[in-house]
């Protein structure tokens, strides 16, 4: 067993839940500390809208490598004291196959900014998560994040081929091109996105940034062999998720039936052989449903060195939910005040990138229908847009989430809007940066966990409505 990795991963959370407080607190016991790169542009530019009030990503811009395009950011989005709360904040340009040169540099910062804030003040090592099918801002996000010396990339949501290769050159500083899958496209037309670091860092080029360690996310051991073969680098590990993890699940194998309560059903082909795993030479680690100690020494004798755990961790104190989510979430487990079909659902529909998305049923989220229903559609931070093929050949974006009209004037189907839930919007107002659209609407939040949050009664000691993510690791490690 390889002993220099740590046992246990705190898993990647988007968007910000895992934030820089979380990982850095989890990389401070010994254990694997990871923020999310997901959307981090965002999270970045409207922690300056509200005042960035004690002062952390002012600090951690001033590291950053060209002060250049620190300024610029600071100029264009800070503002002293915070903005008022029923203004909208003001939002970047959105993710293209090209995009804008101040994009790619926003999002350069808002990486190095997470890493270095969860890096600060220890030696231990700290992980970035990103997801393969919010492709179009994972090379700067990655790029910001070897600036800050990030230890580990670990990714899911897709099969990362090419990720491995393109750690190799922007550890150079060099340019990495992914291949971006085209709804339309005939066999033979290749569309790739490029981030070139000499054509947006202003001349700053670090020419040996560490190359972090690459755990993909997997599903299956038949996935990780295959990457392991085709990657264009080097995986160093993986983490097997199973379904009953929080956030986006794996589509069950075969076509997709749904059981009496509209959720996919899973079957034996659906489960992880760990020898297989094991057979694989490569450290892995368990993840979804595995929190307890039990389980972890289980795994740890069928060969896995840890676990990933993501629920325990959502609803500790240095998640990056808004503390009033958390609460709730945490008294109504502490009162049994659980909904009669349970507070977890595996909604096939709401996601955009059509992976099944698990959702808490609690009180005023769009989990809830009517609470749904009543939003207009707006795609304003578009990050689970498809590219499409146009009618004239070029390439356009769409999410069946956005206004219906719009989806079927872009040639998608109506059909593939039904249900379809702007996850983007609802995961900013989890982490209590809603945006206020037009006439005053305030964006509602859609909590996901994973199965495991019935485990939150083990954790919690008598009288006590919430906990330390390292009290998690103590029962853990327990
Ligand atoms: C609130 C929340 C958000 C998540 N977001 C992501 C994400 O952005 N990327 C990812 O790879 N996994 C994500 N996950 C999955 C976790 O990283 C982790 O693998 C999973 O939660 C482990 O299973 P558990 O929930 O049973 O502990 C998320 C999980 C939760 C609870």
């Amino acid at each position: 067993m390889n002993m220099k990795h740590p046992v246990i991963i705190q898993g990647g959370m988007g968007i910000a839940v895992s934030d820089w407080k979380l990982a850095k607190t989890v990389s401070q016991t010994g254990q694997l500390g990871v923020v999310s790169g997901t959307a981090i542009n965002s999270v970045l530019v409207r922690r300056l809208q509200d005042g960035d009030k004690e002062g952390h990503v002012r600090r951690a811009l001033r590291a950053f490598p060209s002060q250049e395009i620190a300024e610029q950011i600071l100029a264009s989005y800070f503002i002293e004291g915070g903005k008022e709360p029923m203004k909208p904040y003001k939002r970047p340009a959105m993710f293209g196959i090209q995009s804008p040169k101040a994009l790619l540099q926003l999002n350069v910062a808002a990486a190095f900014v997470e890493v270095f804030l969860a890096k600060e003040g220890h030696n231990n090592p700290v992980g970035i998560n990103v997801l393969e099918k919010v492709l179009l801002p994972n090379l700067s996000c990655l790029y910001g994040a070897l600036l800050a010396g990030v230890d580990y990339v670990i990714m899911g949501a897709g099969i990362p081929r090419e990720i491995p290769g393109a750690l190799d050159l922007l550890s150079k500083s060099k340019a990495a091109s992914l291949k971006v899958t085209v709804d339309g496209a005939v066999s033979g037309e290749e569309t790739i996105t490029t981030f070139d670091p000499a054509e947006v860092m202003n001349g700053v080029l670090p020419q040996n940034l560490k190359r972090p360690y690459f755990f993909p996310i997997v599903s299956s051991s038949i996935l990780a062999a295959n990457l392991k073969k085709k990657a264009t680098g080097e995986i160093n590990g993986f983490i097997v998720e199973s379904p009953l993890a929080g956030g986006h699940n794996a589509p069950p194998r075969g076509p997709m039936k749904l059981d009496e309560k509209g959720e996919p059903i899973y079957g034996p082909r659906d489960v992880v052989d760990l020898k297989e795993m094991a057979e694989l030479g490569l450290p892995f680690w368990m993840a979804g449903s595995y929190a307890t100690p039990e389980k972890l020494a289980e795994v740890q004798a069928q060969g896995a060195h840890g676990i990933q755990v993501g629920t325990l961790f959502a609803f500790s104190q240095e998640s990056g939910l808004t503390p009033d989510v958390r609460s709730e979430v945490i008294s109504r487990i502490a009162n049994n005040d659980v909904p009669p079909q349970g507070l977890i659902f595996t909604d096939p529909l709401s996601s955009p990138t059509g992976f099944p998305f698990k959702a808490v049923r609690l009180g005023k989220t769009i989990a809830d229908q009517e609470t749904y229903e009543k939003r207009k559609r707006i795609c304003d931070l578009g990050y689970l847009r498809h590219a499409y093929k146009k009618e004239d050949g070029t390439i356009g974006q769409r999410c069946p989430a956005e206004p219906v009209e719009d989806y079927v004037k872009k040639g998608g189907l109506r059909e593939e809007t039904v249900g379809r839930k702007c996850l983007c919007n609802a995961l900013m107002a989890d982490i209590g940066m809603p945006q206020v659209q037009a006439g005053g609407e305030i964006e509602q939040p859609l909590l996901t966990a994973g199965d495991d949050l019935n485990l939150l009664g083990r954790i919690l000691k008598p009288g006590q409505l919430s906990y330390s993510a390292t009290e998690v690791i103590t029962y853990l490690l327990s």
